[in-house]
């Protein structure tokens, strides 16, 4: 439901402004002493505005990061459908500081039992791939809503209402529709237009979105109301679960009430590695990202990064990066359902191992180690990161998966159904959306969680404590990987998200470059030690990092500057 932009005129010069960057005021004249202090205040960096500042609105009532994530979480399920949503699922990496405990809150989908890898062949058995990416057969049951409410029951202060008063309010009086909303209408406007439900909540003036109108979502917000009034049942049973059910069915799908109902979130313990002098902790399976992560890092430690030239030291990082997305490629699954050798891939001798196949000068073609070919990627999926002034922390990555998920809008609910199911090795070595492939570790079954490479992480040294992650579907391990170089180096938070990007995923067997990544004389170089550069690629991912600075006293936030919505924000400590 859509209306004139005029109404919102402040709100939208607002949401147009670029994204900024609030420092905290100098608050602390002493250093704190390392590992006691508390932050002077609180951070927040989300991939929009109005979600930054439902999180900072949620603080200023008295909620910790854990009910600040809640309505950043549902804030951005409501401005940003084309990421991530209610009818998807995310990672949710949490610091409690009272006990020092890190948990990783697994909300990621589970395959119905109807999905079976035969349901996505097609007459040839071939990959259906309208089938495993748009409508029905595409979502997997949803995870996020069941994590909203254990955040809120486990380990928020305020009810799960309160925190959700802001998404609500958002989603009823609407939001204004920025450039992105509509340019990925535009690209998936055929498969969203299949759905009428998903017609009633973005044609219902009759045109497709366009930037500056304003976006009302009543239907959406009716369901986050129930969600925070009945908590699980207000989405999982009930009235929002009947329509679900219909909608699937509709369309052609086949999802259980049971399936819903029985949907359960998964406390898992984070990976830990270590890094020259960083304590990370990230994101373990069904997540590939922490296993990736170190894997390149302790292959990456055979070498002083700093010492060596451009070309040489992104020589090494991709040959990293190769060596670790083959193993995403055999190894890694929903840990639930497969024996994934995680002591093995995280050693330090099996790094080792893999790090004296590197030549120091010369490209190791992907078929040397084994595999089959692929092609590239889209950027969606949502990212945010918070430090409270307690030094709780939280790191969540949440999805629909591609542009708008599934396409399809549940009728009655507001609720956009996610694609993951692409994410399952649907046909073995057959690759998905973002060119990456996979076997029986990640065929799909009843209940299973399919793998990501979402990698929600924090990194803590003996100064700073930082948050980070990122979306960009199997580019979002790079990302985050050269997140933690850039913080290694010694870059501010800002740098950090503005930094140009590069990447290499085995296959298909190239660097990817954002423009401004790699100088002439660098790719040239790369060239001749033989790699394939694809230099000056459109930029990919949109990462939200903060950052406790425990010897100055001061916390940061950098927001990606590829994106013109994003916010990061300081609260001072009130
Ligand atoms: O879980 C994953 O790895 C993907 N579903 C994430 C998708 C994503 O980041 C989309 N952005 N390009």
């Amino acid at each position: 439901m859509r209306k004139a932009p005029a109404m919102h005129a402040g709100l939208m010069s607002l949401v147009l402004a670029s994204a900024w960057l609030l420092v905290a005021p100098a608050q602390a004249a002493q250093a704190p002493q390392a590992g006691t202090a508390h932050p002077p205040g609180a951070a927040i960096a989300s991939a929009h505005q109005l979600s930054t500042d439902a999180g900072l609105e949620i603080l200023g009532q008295g909620g910790n990061a854990f009910d600040a994530a809640i309505a950043v979480s549902s804030t951005l399920s409501v401005v940003e459908p084309i990421s991530s949503g209610i009818g998807g699922g995310g990672f949710f990496l949490l610091h409690d500081a009272k006990s020092g405990r890190d948990v990783f809150v697994d909300a990621r989908e589970t395959a119905p039992a109807a999905a079976t890898p035969a349901a996505y062949l097609d007459k040839n058995g071939e990959l259906d791939r309208d089938r495993a990416t748009n409508g029905p057969w595409s979502a997997g049951i949803p995870g996020l809503p069941a994590a909203l409410v254990h955040l809120a029951e486990r380990y928020g202060k305020l009810p799960l209402k309160t925190s959700l008063a802001p998404a609500i309010r958002i989603a009823r009086e609407g939001f204004p529709i920025y450039p992105r909303l509509e340019k990925g209408y535009a690209s998936r406007r055929e498969v969203m237009e299949r759905y009428a439900g998903t017609r009633a909540v973005f044609l219902a003036d009759g045109s497709p979105p366009k930037a500056g109108e304003i976006l009302k979502q009543p239907e959406l917000a009716h369901t986050l109301e129930l969600l925070a009034g009945k908590g699980y049942d207000g989405f999982y049973r009930g009235e929002v679960a009947k329509k679900l059910l219909a909608a699937v069915k509709h369309e052609g799908g086949q999802w259980r009430a049971d399936e819903l109902s029985g949907y359960q979130v998964r406390e898992r313990e984070p990976l830990r590695l270590k890094y020259r002098g960083w304590d990370i902790v990230t994101a373990p399976p069904p997540s590939s990202g922490g296993v990736a992560l170190a894997e390149i890092l302790q292959m990456l430690s055979g070498w002083d990064l700093s010492k060596l030239d451009d070309a040489h030291r992104v020589h090494i990082v991709a040959e990293a990066m190769r060596r670790a997305y083959r193993d995403r490629t055999l190894y890694l699954g929903d840990p639930d359902f497969v024996k994934v050798p995680l002591a093995r891939l995280t050693s330090a001798d099996y790094a080792a191992g893999l790090r004296a196949t590197i030549h120091p000068e010369k490209a190791t073609p992907s078929d040397l180690l084994s595999g089959t070919p692929a092609p590239l990627e889209d950027d969606e999926t949502t990212h945010f990161s918070i430090i409270d002034a307690e030094g709780n922390r939280v790191a969540a990555t949440q999805t629909v998966n591609l542009l708008y998920g599934s396409g399809m809008v549940a009728p009655g609910t507001g609720v956009l159904l996610n694609n993951e199911m692409d994410d399952f090795a649907l046909r073995p070595g057959t690759p998905n959306a973002f060119g990456v492939m996979g076997f029986s570790a990640n065929a799909p079954a009843p209940g299973k969680r399919m793998l990501s490479s979402m990698t929600p992480s924090f990194l803590e040294s003996k100064d700073k404590v930082i948050a980070v992650g990122a979306p960009g579907g199997s580019r979002i391990i790079t990302q985050v990987l050269l997140a933690i170089l850039a913080y290694d180096a010694g870059l501010a938070p800002q740098q950090v998200a503005a930094l140009p990007r590069y990447h290499h995923q085995w296959m298909p067997d190239a660097i990817s470059a954002e423009a401004g990544a790699l100088d002439a004389a660098t790719v040239s170089a790369l060239q001749a030690m033989g790699h394939k550069v694809n230099a000056g690629e459109a930029s990919w991912g949109n990462l939200q990092t903060v950052m406790w600075d425990k010897a100055a006293g001061t916390l940061s936030g950098g927001t990606d500057p590829r994106n013109p919505v994003g916010k990061a924000a300081v609260l001072a400590q009130p």
